[in-house]
Parts: C-alpha cells; sequence; structure tokens
C-alpha cells in the first residue's frame, strides 16, 4: 500500500460582508500519491467544512477557474500534486490583487471585461468554395502557443502595471488581441490593433516578465505585446 503523509492546508478565507479581515485556516488530511491541492479542498468541502468557497470546473487544467495562489506561487490547483510540494503545511489563498468575493473565489469581471475589448473573436471572409478555411502549419505555428491560453487571469493577477493602472488591459488580453490578429484568416486585425494602440493598450507593458513566468501554460505574453508593438510600427505584413 502507498504510503500516506499528513499535511495541513492553511486556507485563506474571508467573507466581505460578514468578516472584518481576512484569516487562514487549518484542514490536516491524509495525502495520498497524486493527490492534487483541488482535491485536498474538495477533501475540506465535503468532509472538514461545507462552508468553504472555490471555483473549479473541469479539474484536468483546461478551463483555468482554479487559478490560486499556492505556497507563494501562481498554480493551478488542480494541476499542483500535494506531493511535489515542500514541507508540512501548504498555503492557500486566492488570485492576488483580483477583488475576493469569498474565500478562493475572486472577482473575474473586470478581467473577462478587458479580454471583451480586444475582439476576441476570429472575424474570417467566407472559406474558398465553401470549404474549410485552411492555415498552413507555418501560418499555424504563429498563433499555437497563444491559442492555448485558458483564460485563468494569472498572469493579468501577477502583473504590476494591472495593479497600479487600472484600465490597462493587461497580458491576457493582449495576447488574445495578437491571436486573431496574427490568425492568417482574420479579416479585422487593423481594428484589433487600433483598439490596443493606446497608453493603457500595449504601450503600459514595462516587460516586468512576471506574466511569462507565472503562466501555468508556458505561454510567452511578453513577445505577443512585443509583435503587436512592432505590427503597429513596422506593419503587420512586414512584421511576420
Ligand atoms: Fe506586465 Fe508582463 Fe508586461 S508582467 S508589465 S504584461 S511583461
Amino acid at each position: 500500500m502507498a504510503a500516506e503523509r499528513q499535511v495541513t492546508l492553511e486556507v485563506f478565507r474571508f467573507d466581505p460582508e460578514v468578516d472584518k479581515g481576512p484569516r487562514y485556516d487549518s484542514f490536516t488530511m491524509n495525502v495520498k500519491k497524486g493527490m492534487t491541492v483541488m482535491e485536498g479542498l474538495l477533501h475540506i468541502l465535503d468532509v472538514q467544512d461545507h462552508s468553504l468557497a472555490l471555483r473549479f470546473a473541469c479539474r484536468e487544467g483546461v478551463c483555468g477557474s482554479c487559478a490560486m495562489f499556492i505556497n507563494g506561487s501562481y498554480r493551478l490547483a488542480c494541476q499542483t500534486q500535494l506531493e511535489d510540494l515542500k514541507g508540512r503545511r501548504v498555503w492557500v489563498g486566492p488570485l492576488p490583487h483580483m477583488p475576493v468575493i469569498r474565500d478562493l473565489v475572486v472577482d473575474m469581471a473586470p478581467f473577462f471585461e478587458k479580454v471583451g475589448m480586444v475582439m476576441p473573436w476570429l472575424e474570417a471572409l467566407s472559406a474558398p468554395s465553401g470549404k474549410e478555411h485552411l492555415q498552413s502549419p507555418q501560418q499555424r505555428s504563429i498563433i499555437n502557443e497563444a491559442v492555448d491560453c485558458i483564460l485563468c487571469g494569472i498572469c493579468h493577477s501577477s502583473c504590476p502595471m494591472t495593479w497600479t493602472k487600472k484600465d490597462y488591459l493587461g497580458p491576457a488580453a493582449l495576447t488574445k488581441a495578437f491571436r486573431f490578429v496574427a490568425d492568417s484568416r482574420d479579416v479585422a486585425g487593423a481594428n484589433r490593433l487600433a483598439l490596443v494602440n493606446s497608453e493603457d493598450g500595449v504601450w503600459r507593458c514595462r516587460t516586468v516578465f512576471n506574466c511569462v513566468e507565472a503562466c501555468p501554460k508556458n505561454i510567452n505574453p511578453t513577445d505577443a505585446i512585443e509583435s503587436l508593438r512592432r505590427m503597429l510600427v513596422v506593419g503587420r505584413r512586414k512584421s511576420r
């Protein structure tokens, strides 16, 4: 039988409607091989404290709902094995710099509002002769990385410019803009570039790289932002 060890999850608790301030509650449990932080939190919810609030859906690193601050790092709770975390205490908090609704649930509305501002959809010409609108492997490779964004909000939460400039579009929205501007099938690139060509758009980024370090999908938002800047300065086609 696999050996079990005990771990205590120190979980951020705060209900702004009733609590004077936040606190951490301790929950001790046996950890089996392969158990994730998400499973630990669900164990708390099922067995130890039914009032814990958290957000999750797919449990396989696709939906981006369980982005949290775990032992001082940005992580997806469903992709973080308790076994891999050092020590007997694991600190679990909500995404920093986002308004807390309750416990581990933050208000994502301002984040999605920013994403919505960059036309995050494909404006495509109709496909030739009613067939699929194909891309060459080379055309697709330009957007391969940006397509993987799961909109978890981690890069946005980690960027110091979003902390101080509430109107900054932020790394996720700008990466999304790049994803469609650079898509060979898209015809609305000029409109989208106009939307990000502002003080609170691509020009607000200070190349801090927190977003690159924090992204759980290994996407490089700084590269995407730099590409958009290049397109604005030298033109879209030349910069490809
Ligand atoms: Fe922020 Fe990333 Fe730029 S952390 S300042 S968007 S490089």
